[in-house]
């Protein structure tokens, strides 16, 4: 091969690649981040504008959640097999069709929250009250809950984290949620859902009541030692 037509080849590899690239990438995912983020702007009435929930609880934190679990909820909520009263008109076939589904979940799985607010100094003539309150509202840090962090943590790892992920953060492969940096009262509400069936928590296995094989103390040290894995 002489040298210029080892360029022109490379050329041609090159140019190849950047089209197969960009191809594959239109057709695995045809996310529409605008859409997402207008879809958001309903949501961030009860979960905020950051996706970070609120009320201590009321509202699930929703950002950084795998998409797949997020967008397997919004299925549920519209096929009404999950009751949630508070989202019912924002979720019927009209309002929610599987395009926006689909938006909403990978705009809302990309946000990343920080669990600490940097220092500030609000004595400091150039302290930003304003950009401190913006910055404050994309922090998540769930207070410590009540428990023995120690056995929760020895729990969590033995019955937990082949599912939820080592640090809690769920699995972005398959439907599974994040735990760490969700509320606990949230969690505890969804725990008394799965024992009375009204939720199931392994669709692959629906007979199975792990959380029933729990006691509360068991599972208050869990939710323990979830709530300082984000110190
Ligand atoms: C009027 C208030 C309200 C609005 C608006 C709202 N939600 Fe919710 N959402 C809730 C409440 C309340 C829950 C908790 C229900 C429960 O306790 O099971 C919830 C739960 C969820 C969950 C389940 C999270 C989990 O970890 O189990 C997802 C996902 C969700 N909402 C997504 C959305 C999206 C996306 C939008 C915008 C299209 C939205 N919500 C708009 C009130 C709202
Ligand atoms: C076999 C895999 C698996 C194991 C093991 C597992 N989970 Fe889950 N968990 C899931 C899946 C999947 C979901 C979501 C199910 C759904 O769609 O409602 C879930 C949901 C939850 C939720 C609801 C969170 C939310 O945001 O709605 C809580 C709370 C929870 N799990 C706690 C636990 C605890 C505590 C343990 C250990 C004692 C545990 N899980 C073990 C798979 C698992």
């Amino acid at each position: 091969m002489t040298s210029n037509s080892f360029y022109s080849f490379n050329l041609i590899l090159v140019t190849f690649l950047a089209f197969a690239t960009a191809t594959a990438q239109v057709a695995a995912n045809e996310y529409d981040p605008e859409n997402g983020e207008a879809i958001n702007e309903v949501c961030a009435g009860c979960h905020g504008e950051f996706g970070q929930g609120g009320s201590d609880g009321e509202y699930p934190r929703l950002a950084g959640m795998p998409a797949a679990f997020i967008a397997r909820q919004l299925h549920l909520f519209r096929d009404r097999k999950r009751p949630n009263m508070a989202m019912i008109e924002y979720v019927d076939e009209r309002q929610m069709p599987d395009a926006d589904i689909q938006d909403i979940a990978t705009f809302l799985s990309r946000i990343t929250l920080k669990t600490k607010l940097s220092p500030a100094n609000e004595s400091d003539p150039a302290f930003d009250a304003y950009a401190r309150l913006l910055e404050s509202k994309q922090v998540m840090q769930i207070p410590r809950a009540e428990g023995d962090q120690e056995r929760g943590g020895k729990l969590f790892r033995k019955e937990c984290d082949s599912c939820h992920g080592k640090l809690g953060e769920g699995d972005h492969t398959k439907a599974v949620p994040m735990l760490t940096g969700q509320y606990t009262d949230y969690l505890w509400r969804q725990v008394e859902k799965y024992r009375n069936t009204i939720r199931i928590h392994d669709p692959d296995a629906p007979e199975d009541q792990l959380l029933s094989e729990f006691s509360d103390t068991e599972l208050q040290d869990i939710f323990a030692y979830l709530s300082v894995l984000d110190d």
